[in-house]
């Protein structure tokens, strides 16, 4: 039965302009800073194949749902679930989903600024050619430097959250339509010309291999947990960031085409950052398990050895961190349009209320990078009360707060998220509904998705998360024995 709502926040001016914001949104530090890192960090082809897959059945049919819920709500992410919980009768628990999305929107924020804050500082530093001739050394060296120095790290952290800030008190529809318009491109376009370079490099051929060829000796359960939670993290799935804008898309935009266009978008930036990015690790002899510093050691070689490289190398992190901003709007906006929708704050009210909280939240971050880690504060605390003997050594104590945040809303929230969004979809709302608002017109495609929805998805989801806990392997030689 048709549903229509309009919503308070305005919609989106134009068809493309949903197909812009939603890349902006997905088009981040994800593809460009996480990616190669964890594919360094997880052994290469085989992590990347999963990582496809997952893209495929799980990332595309998940965001396709999750737009569609935005869209049939019309609110924030919780009021839409609860305009939804209304029409379909489904139980008041599902509210849960849209709290624990604007709470994982908090999370990632935290330090997603922090990393933005840093690629904004590149800009800086390459325009000032501190990189021109610089050796691997010398360009470790200089990235030691910059993250042990908390003040450095607070100012770019606390400049970054003030810029996401201004655009999303604006309204998100405005701001950033035309400057994802023209930034996109160019980011497409420079990391092509990166790609280029690479090609000459010598170690190009090692590279392709260590991100094509899957060798599944390398990749550990963990490993497949990670691939899949980044398909999530990448795409922006699982925490309301794309309901919410799905939220404000017109009723004649194709959810199903729109959101392949994105994900292939997504996918082929990703790989275009490995491909430009590994060569110079296997050329100088880095290493490529080099964590969350890796392009900020990688890249500026490049651009300190190239024709015109400050300059390439200037726009490049400019480009960076537009990407990394479009991201960032939609970490909070559906935090945002909840304040706005039930507080009746402001826009510029509600945005400095959630700003100061991520900013607050991602001091964390900042202290990470100098390396304290969990178990580190852990053991202060209970030193403090007198339980010095107590001992904290598992793997989560040996996490940076930064990682322990990361793994915990990468890995564990976006695909709970997710999990749930596909059984909403799938199982809760009536299939007439969900056949009217995605208002597929081709019927064995609809009748595909919703089998992949209801079936697939969720199967995929649940497998990654038992194999990740042992549960898997413990059947497996259950049968065997
Ligand atoms: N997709 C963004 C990136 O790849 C990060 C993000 C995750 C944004 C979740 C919104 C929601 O950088």
């Amino acid at each position: 039965m048709p549903v229509r709502r309009t919503s308070m926040h305005g919609q989106w001016s134009s068809r493309m302009a949903f197909v812009l914001a939603a890349t902006g949104s997905a088009v981040g530090l994800g593809n460009i800073w996480k990616f190669p890192y964890i594919t360094g960090e997880n052994g290469g082809g085989a992590f990347v194949l999963v990582y496809l897959i997952c893209i495929a059945v799980i990332g595309i049919p998940i965001m396709m749902a999750e737009v569609m819920l935005g869209r049939r709500g019309r609110q924030s992410p919780i009021n839409t679930m609860r305009a939804l919980i209304a029409d379909e009768r489904a139980h008041g628990a599902w509210r849960l989903l849209g709290w624990a999305g604007v709470a994982a929107g908090f999370l990632i924020m935290s330090y997603y600024s922090v990393i933005a804050g840093e690629a904004l500082a590149y800009v800086f530093r390459t325009a000032g050619g501190m990189f021109d001739g610089a050796t691997a050394d010398g360009v470790r060296s200089i990235f030691a430097a910059f993250t042990s120095d908390a003040e450095a790290l607070l100012a770019w952290h606390t400049i970054f959250t003030a810029l996401t800030m201004v655009v999303v008190a604006r309204g998100v529809r405005g701001g950033l339509e035309m400057a994802t318009k023209i930034m996109m491109p160019a980011l497409f376009v420079i990391l092509l010309l990166l790609v280029g370079y690479a090609l000459d490099l010598g170690k190009f051929d090692q590279a392709v291999t260590f991100l094509f060829w899957p060798d599944f000796s390398k990749i550990s359960a963990n490993g497949i947990l990670i691939a899949m939670g980044h398909a999530f993290f990448t795409l922006s799935l699982g925490m309301g960031a794309i309901m919410v804008y799905g939220s404000y898309m017109r009723q004649d935009t194709s959810i199903a085409k729109t959101s392949i266009l994105i994900s292939l978008a997504d996918t082929t930036v990703a790989l275009l950052a490995g491909l430009a990015i590994f060569p110079i690790v296997f050329t100088n002899g880095l290493e490529p398990a080099a964590g969350p510093g890796l392009i900020f050691q990688t890249l500026p070689l490049a651009f300190g050895h190239m024709p015109g490289g400050s300059f390439f190398g200037t726009l490049f992190f400019i480009l960076l961190v537009f990407a990394a901003w479009s991201s960032a709007i939609s970490l909070i906006e559906p935090a945002v349009a909840w304040l706005v929708e039930n507080r009746g704050l402001s826009r510029v009210d509600a945005t400095v209320r959630v700003g100061s909280l991520t900013w607050l939240l991602g001091l964390a971050t900042v202290f990470s990078a100098t390396g304290v880690t969990v178990g580190d504060i852990a053991h202060k605390i209970a030193g403090s009360v007198g339980l010095s003997t107590f001992a904290f050594n598992g793997r989560f104590f040996q996490m940076t707060a930064f990682g322990l945040i990361d793994y915990l809303t990468a890995n564990i929230m976006l695909p709970l998220g997710g999990l749930f969004i596909a059984i909403f979809a799938g199982w809760v709302m009536a299939k007439r509904s969900v056949q009217d608002e995605m208002d597929v017109g081709n019927r064995f495609a609809f009748g595909l998705w919703y089998i992949v929805i209801r079936f697939v998805t969720p199967f995929a989801v649940i497998v990654v998360f038992l194999d990740a806990i042992g549960v898997v392997p413990w059947l497996r030689a259950l049968i065997q024995r």
